[in-house]
């Protein structure tokens, strides 16, 4: 019997902080007018303290298996991708694993850059194919606000923090993500990137004074590849489910950039509102972007059961690739759509109680340590 990996629960979380382009012109020199022309964003979710990405990515991940009716002791592995992990190691994934109670699940991180998400979700869905695993949870997940040099007004105004999560279950009908293209280029390496922290540059002072703790990029390059990659795998993919462009029904980039989105829709030549945007509200989140534009998308009623949806990313490294999905199918019912409406009262909960707990826990820790 043939398998296929269904979509069944997707979640977001992002910070309560609302950083304005408005609040930006006072830190760095730069104008609402000239983000809003030139990238289409308004405003982003900056981290509080307290939030970190894995404390996001709880939250996204138990919203998203609140929606899929699943219990976190049924998942066997969890993915996460991100740019902005917790720490080099552990894992992300691991600290995910332990906070939402998944007992039996395996978890790693995996790095992609902004692409991290499609590359995700092609490792799950070839893991559930293959028949290695039954229930998995994908999550992108960024606080790139803490590694912006806030004096750079080439980065600073792109990037905002939150985090997104889909359950992907295995089915014997057919449907759910039907493709997938990955790619790279190691040789863009230098146009986008954060060089220390890591094996080449670990922290120290010279590091600090290079100005290497942060996000630099060529942000004309990754302008010009970010616009040819992201029509190129939409086709390629497309063509690799033996379907047409016509066909497809949804287009959900990274967001990244409204002009690129723009650009890309010119190239395929498609009307720029089958592709969902939501950047002006979020920014650049990165590996996040793409659950979040798809959730905020099935909250406005967009994506239909039996729709062809293309995801499609780029990202340092240079990586790219795009996902092809026929949305809905055995678990994606009516009565799971009001099941996770309401039942996400209890999500809330359960994320509240969770931020509770650790606040609690450091306090004892600090009054213990001290
Ligand atoms: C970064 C980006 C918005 C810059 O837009 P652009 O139209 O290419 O702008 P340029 O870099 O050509 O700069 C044009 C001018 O605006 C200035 N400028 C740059 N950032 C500015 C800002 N935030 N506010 C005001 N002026 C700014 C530049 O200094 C330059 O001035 P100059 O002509 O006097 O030198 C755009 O290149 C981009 O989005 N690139 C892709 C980035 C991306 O997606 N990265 C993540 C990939 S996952």
């Amino acid at each position: 019997m043939a398998r296929y990996a269904h979509i069944t629960g997707w979640g977001m979380a992002t910070p309560k902080k609302v950083l304005s382009n408005f609040e930006l012109e006072k830190i760095v020199e730069t104008s609402n007018e000239w983000i809003v022309s030139r990238t289409g964003i308004q405003e982003r979710r900056i981290a509080s303290e307290i939030e970190t990405p894995a404390s996001l990515a709880v939250q996204a991940a138990l919203r998203a298996l609140e929606v899929a009716n699943v219990h976190p002791s049924q998942v066997d592995l969890i993915i996460v991708a991100t740019s902005s992990p917790e720490h080099i190691f552990p894992a992300t994934a691991c600290i995910v694993q332990d906070q939402i109670g998944a007992k039996r699940a395996g978890a790693f991180d995996l790095s992609a850059a902004c692409t991290g998400f499609i590359y995700a979700l092609e490792v799950a869905s070839s893991i559930i194919r293959s028949g290695a695993a039954d229930t998995i949870v994908v999550i992108g997940t960024e606080t790139l606000s803490r590694f912006v040099d806030w004096q750079d007004r080439n980065t600073c105004i792109l990037f905002g923090d939150g985090a997104g999560a889909f359950v992907l279950q295995a089915s014997e009908e057919p449907g759910g993500i039907l493709a997938g293209v990955l790619r790279s280029d190691g040789s863009g390496a230098e146009l986008l990137t954060l060089p220390s922290g890591a094996g080449r540059y670990p922290f120290g002072q010279t590091i600090v004074q290079n100005g290497q703790p942060y996000i630099r990029m060529n942000g004309r390059e990754v302008f010009r590849f970010a616009t040819r990659v992201m029509a190129q795998s939409t086709l390629e993919v497309v063509q690799k489910a033996k379907l047409t462009l016509q066909e497809v029904g949804w287009i959900v980039p990274h967001q990244a950039n409204q002009r690129i989105i723009e650009t890309a829709a010119k190239n395929l030549n498609l009307p720029v509102d089958k592709f969902i945007s939501n950047i002006h509200r979020y920014g650049n989140t990165s590996t996040a972007s793409i659950p979040i534009a798809t959730c905020e998308a099935i909250q406005e009623g967009k994506l239909k059961p039996g729709d062809y949806v293309v995801f499609v990313g780029f990202g340092a490294g240079l990586t790219w690739g795009a996902t092809l999905v026929r949305w809905g199918g055995p678990f994606t019912t009516k009565r799971k759509r009001i099941f996770g409406r309401r039942h996400r009262w209890l999500s809330r909960l359960r994320s509240r109680f969770l931020r509770w707990w650790r606040r609690i826990e450091g306090f004892l820790w600090g009054k213990n340590a001290a």
